[in-house]
């Protein structure tokens, strides 16, 4: 092995260990969802967010199927993507390969109709009422930067719950406060965001990816912050992964070195009040 594959390795062995005891330091909760996780070697950088976030839901999605089958259930297991929009996280190929069925929610119309054929199709508000029909008719439910735009988060999570049936689960990738690109964002006038927005990330237009206002409610990447909500709903278990670094500031020199510098010393030191994003997950 050349020697920058070996400190490369170190790096990540290193970076592994400390991502599990990040996840075991979660006051005594978490332990029925912390498996995908570690069989996925998490790392609690960016980079492994973005890279892992279909894996972990995948891996739930199996655990939900080995559990269904050991209950003697029959059919697939089925999946609820939360504004899931114009772009469904799990492909239909991957879904018939693993023996899922996903189901497509989005606030708004227009995402929906832009899902690709072949979905199911829920045109709902995650924090608004529910149809009594739908409550307890999915086994996994995920949404991937999509509770950052819900103004009223513990609503959405207790609909989550109402929607799950008994042992599934719910997981939500979003960015967190107090990153500071996040909280630019929150405290500038929409407008203002959108336009400083467009030269770092020219993709960021109605066309392609739009950009949905943003709240941040509830959007922390620290358990002691949001336990406490997942327990009065009353999931039977709840875990937040955290993450740090962002690529927010990666066209604005000194500023972009800064910035990495205090992610790098956030991370070592498990500044929880810093971390840039989370996966939040919860047990009915
Ligand atoms: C930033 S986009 C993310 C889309 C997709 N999940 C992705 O990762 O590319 C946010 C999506 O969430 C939807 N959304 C916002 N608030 C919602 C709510 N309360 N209930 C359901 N969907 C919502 C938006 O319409 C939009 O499609």
């Amino acid at each position: 092995m050349a020697n920058a594959e070996i400190g490369l390795h170190r790096e990540t062995a290193a970076a592994r260990r400390a991502g599990r005891s990040t996840l075991r330091a979660q006051g005594g909760g978490g332990a029925s969802l912390v498996g995908p996780f570690l069989d996925l070697g998490y790392v609690a950088h960016e980079d492994w967010a973005w890279k892992n976030y279909k894996s972990v839901v995948l891996a739930f999605a199996e655990q939900t199927r080995r559990e269904r089958a050991a209950r003697g259930l029959a059919g697939p297991v089925r999946l609820l993507e939360v504004g899931g929009g114009r772009d469904p996280l799990i492909s239909l190929a991957e879904a018939e390969e693993a023996g899922l069925h996903v189901t497509i929610n989005d606030i708004d119309a227009g995402e929906l109709a832009l899902a690709p054929e072949g979905y199911g199709h829920a045109l709902f508000d995650i924090a608004g009422e529910l149809d009594p029909a739908a409550q307890g008719c999915f086994d996994l439910i995920y949404s991937r930067m999509v509770f950052e735009h819900v103004a009223n988060v513990p609503k959405a999570w207790a609909n989550c719950h109402l929607l799950l049936n008994r042992g599934g689960v719910a997981l939500a990738f979003h960015p967190t406060l107090f990153a500071p690109p996040f909280v630019i964002n929150r405290l500038l006038p929409e407008s203002l965001s959108a336009r400083l927005l467009r030269p770092f990330f020219p993709d960021r237009h109605e066309g392609v990816q739009p950009k949905f206002p943003a709240h941040y409610d509830w959007c922390y990447g620290d358990i002691g912050k949001v336990g406490a909500m997942f327990d009065v709903i009353g999931f039977s278990d709840r875990l937040v992964a955290p993450f740090w670094t962002h690529g927010y500031f990666r066209a604005i020199p000194v500023l972009r070195e800064i910035d990495a510098a205090f992610q790098s010393l956030a991370r070592r030191r498990d500044w929880r009040a810093f971390t840039t994003y989370a996966f939040s997950v919860a047990r009915k």
